[in-house]
């Protein structure tokens, strides 16, 4: 089992159309994937138009794998399932503040469903918090998007350092461009600044309102515009990743 977060310590830069769209790409190959929502904005949730309530609320969710697999619903499609976000799910930092070993949570949990899913997917909260350290532990791989400007590859730089500080594998984490707008002249310069990046992905999402449709149709691109260049896009980017980490480990 493969775990994968979708993180950036900034918010809409597109973490949450990655993941709903990668997890969806995912299983359609076969893969058994599981799409866990942590952002309290339950915007992954809602895309996949699954109904949130986690009962008893996170602290008892983050006890035992049986309310794990309670809370865990199936999608509309097949090998899909999702861990929804409710309102509750806004308090897991202070759960996990609270809980023995609390950096260490979400990986104990999720080591938990190793036989169940080929991938997790995990949608990230914007943040630094007790929540991304247990993020940052318990992925394989942080998928980060930014988007070309300034303060969005600042993030990308402040989150490497802290993990160059604090012992943290510097190469799981895997950025690469999104919402990019090449008639922009900052998004211009910044893409050809990292045109040599070793570790940026070769693939970047353009900036398209074909993205924001998912909104209106609540699926993934490739269920409802498959032909689209977002679409296609989003393909190209699960098809560079997979081959990364794939032969990465
Ligand atoms: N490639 C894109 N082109 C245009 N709009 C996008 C794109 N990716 C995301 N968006 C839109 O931008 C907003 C933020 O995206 P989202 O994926 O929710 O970001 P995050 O999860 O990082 O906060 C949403 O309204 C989404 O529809
Ligand atoms: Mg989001």
């Amino acid at each position: 089992m493969k775990i994968i977060a979708i993180y950036n310590l900034k918010g809409g830069v597109g973490k949450t159309a990655t993941a709903v769209n990668l997890a969806y790409l995912a299983s359609i190959e076969g893969a058994k994937t599981l799409l866990w929502d942590l952002d309290p904005q339950a915007s992954t949730t809602f895309y996949y138009q699954v109904k949130a309530k986690i009962k008893g609320g996170m602290k008892k969710l983050m006890g035992n794998k049986s309310e794990i697999e309670e809370a865990i619903k199936s999608t509309h499609y097949d090998n899909l399932d999702i861990l929804p976000a409710d309102i509750s799910t806004r308090n897991l930092d202070i759960i996990l503040d609270d809980m023995k070993s609390s950096k260490k949570r979400l990986k104990n949990i999720l080591s938990e469903l190793s036989g169940d899913y080929d991938y997790v997917f995990i949608d990230s909260p914007p943040g630094f918090s007790v929540l991304s350290e247990n993020i940052f532990s318990a992925a394989d791989y942080l998928l980060l998007p930014m988007i070309p400007t300034t303060l969005s590859v600042r993030a990308f730089e402040t989150i490497t350092e802290y993990f160059q500080d604090n012992g943290l594998e510097k190469k799981k984490i895997i950025p690469f461009f999104s919402m990019v707008d090449l008639r922009k002249n900052m998004h211009k310069d910044i893409v050809d600044e990292y045109q040599n990046n070793k570790h940026l992905l070769k693939t970047s999402i353009n900036y398209s309102s074909e993205v924001e449709k998912m909104g209106i149709f609540r699926a993934p691109l490739s269920a409802f515009a498959p032909r689209s260049k977002s679409a296609k896009a989003y393909h190209s980017l699960w098809k560079e990743f997979k081959s990364l980490i794939t032969t990465k480990k």
